[in-house]
């Protein structure tokens, strides 16, 4: 009696195992046209990111790359992090703002700013390949 009830339910699981590993998962797909396009669209952003480092951000004529010539002494590696000036643990983001505050003398930039991002992007490209430390000092 039970080897009746389960019969079909393990031919049900056989079934659908085998048809998963035929049936291609449509949405896992994309082309080396879309891998360029994504690529391209990044590569903007750290582009634009890199504009940024030496354009003034506040009030006064200090840019970013005075203190960090090609986003040195930056380390995005080590955030999420505790950093002493704010007193707390704070993403990369925060302590950006730090500088836009402070030796920039300027307003703060939101999280999801366009020119956040493209700062963000282009610190994070300068960096890439270095082992990710997070919360180090
Ligand atoms: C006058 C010099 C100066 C300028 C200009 C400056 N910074 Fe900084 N920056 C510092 C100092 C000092 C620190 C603090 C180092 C520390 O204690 O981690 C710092 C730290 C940072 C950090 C964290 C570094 C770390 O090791 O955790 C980031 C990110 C950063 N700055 C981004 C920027 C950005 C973006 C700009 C342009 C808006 C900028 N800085 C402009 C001096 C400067």
């Amino acid at each position: 009696m039970i080897n009746r009830i389960q019969f079909p339910k393990t031919v049900l699981l056989i079934t659908v195992f085998a048809l998963s590993t035929i049936l291609p998962v449509h949405s896992d797909e994309f082309s080396n046209k879309d891998l360029e396009r994504w690529q391209q669209q990044f590569m903007n952003s750290v582009k634009a990111g890199r504009k940024l480092w030496t354009t003034p951000l506040g009030s006064n004529k200090v840019v970013c790359a005075q203190c960090h010539p090609n986003a040195a002494n930056t380390h995005p590696e080590t955030y999420p992090k505790f950093q002493k000036q704010i007193g707390k643990v704070v993403p990369l983001w925060e302590m950006i703002n730090w500088c836009i505050r402070n030796p920039a003398e300027g307003q703060p930039l939101a999280a999801d700013d366009q020119r956040m991002i493209d700062i963000q992007a282009y610190i994070t490209y300068e960096r890439r390949g270095v082992k990710l430390e997070p919360g180090k000092h």
